[in-house]
């Protein structure tokens, strides 16, 4: 015997993509329901990136959850990069006019949790057998099984993010779904300390030694990166050895102001762009992850999510309180234009960033010169800026 269960929106996935549609369908009165194969302790406790765009910090906003953002959030308003010791600062609010709130993605994970669950929306934890049926037809279902009962949501539309490994995109037919696929020959290993942050801007720096990023979580806790081997194991990289590493691939200059301790939080994560087309299947959407992955180098993920559903609660809201559909029909067309755009600046910056084993002297002097010329030109630098602060919404204006 079934659970039957019915909604107009039935969300797999309650990760920032999940949460946030949810939220913004809430507050304009649509019904959704939130199904996750975790529970709220464990999404919470993911270490994501942490840095957001301006249209981020709007979308929190509209979405009625960025108070706290706004009280503990740090705005940056440059980002530095370094090569081979040389360092040249992005200057983003002067290059743009706008500027990057660093803020943890576990905090906004918080923050859209806190209000979802003072607003009584509907959650299902630690869900098993998640299938997705009926897409093509006007009245799509979700079959789950919870705590061993089965349940079955009967729904308008389903909204996939649940992330790259969920079976949202899985339900799409290999007939119809292509997907776009980069791996990199290198993880990132990082760690989170509670000592106060090198520098009181980002730095990315590429060294002979590998890639490095200091970047921070507060006024006194840091969150530092190295490149490391894709094969790698956190138990390769004690304390010791990670701040070796990271002091020599910033060089001498910055690293004098390196305040070293013990990390609480270390784990590597592998890098990869990927993209699935199309972004709708009959009433299914993907949103963030279940559709993209995008290289750390940018911090791009989480805001690419927040993009995606920002446009889909449009065309979802518009559905339901205007009748207009266009927006649903041009959802993933839309879309893709803006992830293909952001896939190419994650892919460059990475590219440009870090040491490849199957460089050759000619392409390590491909990736100087890059560097010495955006550290040379005011327009090659507002390029970096204006991709770093993010696009428009609207990839075609
Ligand atoms: N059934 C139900 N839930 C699932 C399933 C499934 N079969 N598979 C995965 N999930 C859940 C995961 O447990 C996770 O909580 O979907 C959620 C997906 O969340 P994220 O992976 O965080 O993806 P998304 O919400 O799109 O976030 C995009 O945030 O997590 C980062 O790296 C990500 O920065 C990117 C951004
Ligand atoms: C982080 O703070 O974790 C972070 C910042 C910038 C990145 C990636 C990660 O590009």
């Amino acid at each position: 015997m079934s659970n039957f269960v019915k909604t107009q929106v039935c969300i797999i996935g309650s990760g920032p993509s999940g949460l946030l549609l949810s939220q913004l369908l809430a507050k304009a009165g649509v019904d959704s329901i939130v199904l996750d194969r975790k529970n709220r302790g464990y999404i919470e406790g993911r270490v994501r990136a942490g840095v957001l765009e301006r249209g981020t910090v709007t979308a929190l906003e509209e979405a009625g959850v960025a108070g706290r953002l706004h009280a503990e959030g740090i705005p940056h308003h440059g980002v530095d990069l370094a090569f081979d010791g040389d360092r040249h600062r992005i200057d983003l609010f002067g290059l743009t006019g706008k500027s990057v709130m660093v803020y943890g993605q576990t905090e906004v994970t918080r923050d859209l949790f806190d209000a979802r669950f003072k607003d009584g929306q509907q959650f299902y934890f630690d869900v098993e057998d998640v299938v997705p049926l009926d897409l093509k037809s006007s009245s799509p279902s979700v079959q789950f099984l919870m705590a061993g009962q089965k349940y079955a949501v009967s729904c308008d539309y389903v909204a996939g993010c649940d992330g790259y490994h969920g079976v949202s995109r899985q339900a799409i037919p290999s007939s119809v779904l292509r997907t776009f696929v980069r791996e990199y020959p290198f993880g990132w290993l990082g760690i989170l300390v509670d000592k106060p942050p090198v520098s009181h801007e980002l730095i990315y720096a590429n060294h002979q030694q590998g890639f490095a990023l200091a970047s921070m979580r507060s006024e006194t806790r840091s969150r530092y990166y190295v490149q490391c081997d894709i094969n790698d194991d956190v138990s390769a990289w004690p304390d010791d050895r990670f701040w070796q590493e990271f002091s020599t691939r910033l060089g001498p200059e910055t690293a004098a102001d390196l305040q070293i301790g013990d990390s609480f939080e270390k784990s590597i994560a592998p890098l990869r762009s990927f993209v699935a087309e199309p972004m709708r299947y009959g009433n299914l959407f993907l949103a963030g992850d279940a559709a993209h992955i995008v290289p750390p180098t940018g911090a791009k993920g989480l805001n690419l999510a927040v993009a995606d559903v920002r446009l889909l609660s449009r065309a979802l809201i518009e559905h339901y309180k205007k009748g207009n559909d266009a927006y649903i029909d041009t959802y993933s067309t839309d879309v893709l234009k803006r992830v293909w755009k952001v896939e190419r600046f994650s892919w460059q910056l990475s590219t440009l960033m870090h040491q490849f084993p199957e460089n050759s002297p000619f392409e390590k002097r491909m990736q100087r010169a890059e560097f010495d010329y955006i550290a040379s030109s005011e327009s090659a630098s507002r390029v970096i800026a204006e991709n770093y602060v993010g696009l428009p919404l609207h990839s075609q204006l």
